[in-house]
């Protein structure tokens, strides 16, 4: 990235620090890095029905390179976490071929798109409040208190997956029976105005923060301090080397993708100064 360019940070940065992280703590060569770029293109606006049946074949072709990878020979670095769960046992037991590819896709597929949105949505709002994002290059000490802002404001990932009524009982006033969905609205939680005061004002010093963006109870998110520790280097690294970067659009022309469950922007133009 040169000075005195405009690029889209999406591509160019967003995506490509998680998908490299991401592939390191696997042990995915980084040859594999543009192949799953090309693979991923397509899984975008979800909210369509044609737009996830795009995205299948890319997906199928993710699995079936992460099956061939996690078989011994296949490909893995043998210092990657693909190796370690390969070799792993409990009392006797070793996890299946068809469990550890689940838990690698899980791995892999929660461990970037989420973190991308995370970085690109957090430099969205801090490009766009100026008075914050000097705040912050002014003291980097503010640099925790901003991802957890960042975290809350963005929410990338808006609501838990789904859960399911083990018996018929009435929550929150509402009757619900036994089989029945339902999913918490972790974007909604994080605009509580009972638990944050001035929940629409983005503020990087905001603390306590009891934000839910990493869900909560037994399926909290297993990958928040990788994410946070990215989003904070992302955030560094950035400001450091283009200290006056800004958008190179107005901020109300930037777009969100219609995607139900993910706060993903279309595109972040930024101008490199
Ligand atoms: C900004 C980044 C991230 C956000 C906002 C996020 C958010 C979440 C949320 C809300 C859940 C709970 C979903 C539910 O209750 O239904 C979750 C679960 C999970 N996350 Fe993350 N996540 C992020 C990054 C990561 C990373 C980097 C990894 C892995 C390297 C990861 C791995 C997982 C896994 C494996 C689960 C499932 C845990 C379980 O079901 O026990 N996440 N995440």
């Amino acid at each position: 990235m040169e000075d005195g360019t405009e690029i889209n940070l999406m591509t160019e940065f967003c995506r490509d620090l998680p998908l490299s992280v991401i592939c390191a703590m696997l042990g995915l060569p980084e040859r594999d890095h543009d192949r799953f770029k090309n693979w991923l293109g397509r899984l975008t606006d979800t909210a369509d029905v044609w737009a996830i049946i795009r995205a299948i074949p890319g997906l199928v072709r993710v699995v079936r390179h992460l099956r061939r990878v996690s078989r011994p020979g296949g490909g893995a670095l043998p210092d990657g976490l693909i190796a370690a769960l390969r070799d792993v046992e409990t009392d006797g037991q070793k996890l299946s071929e068809d469990e550890l590819v689940s838990m690698i896709f899980l791995l892999f597929g929660a461990g970037q798109e989420t973190t991308t949105h995370l970085i690109s949505g957090g430099l969205l709002a801090l490009l766009s409040h100026d008075e914050q994002r000097r705040k912050l290059q002014a003291d980097p000490s503010l640099m925790p208190t901003c991802v957890e802002e960042c975290l809350r404001h963005v929410s990338p990932v808006q609501m838990t997956k789904p859960r399911f009524a083990i018996r018929d009982m009435v929550w929150q006033g509402e009757q619900f029976r036994r089989g029945d969905m339902f999913a918490g609205m972790l974007a909604a939680a994080n605009c509580d105005p009972s638990k944050f005061e001035d929940p629409h004002r983005f503020d990087i010093a905001r603390h306590p923060n009891p934000h839910l963006s990493f869900g909560t109870g037994v399926h909290f998110c297993l990958g928040f301090q990788l994410a946070r520790a990215e989003a904070a280097i992302a955030f560094e690294r950035i400001f450091t080397r283009f200290p006056d970067l800004r958008l190179s659009v107005d901020a109300r022309q930037i777009k969100w993708r219609k995607r139900l469950g993910i706060r993903a922007l279309v595109q972040l133009p930024i101008l490199l100064r």
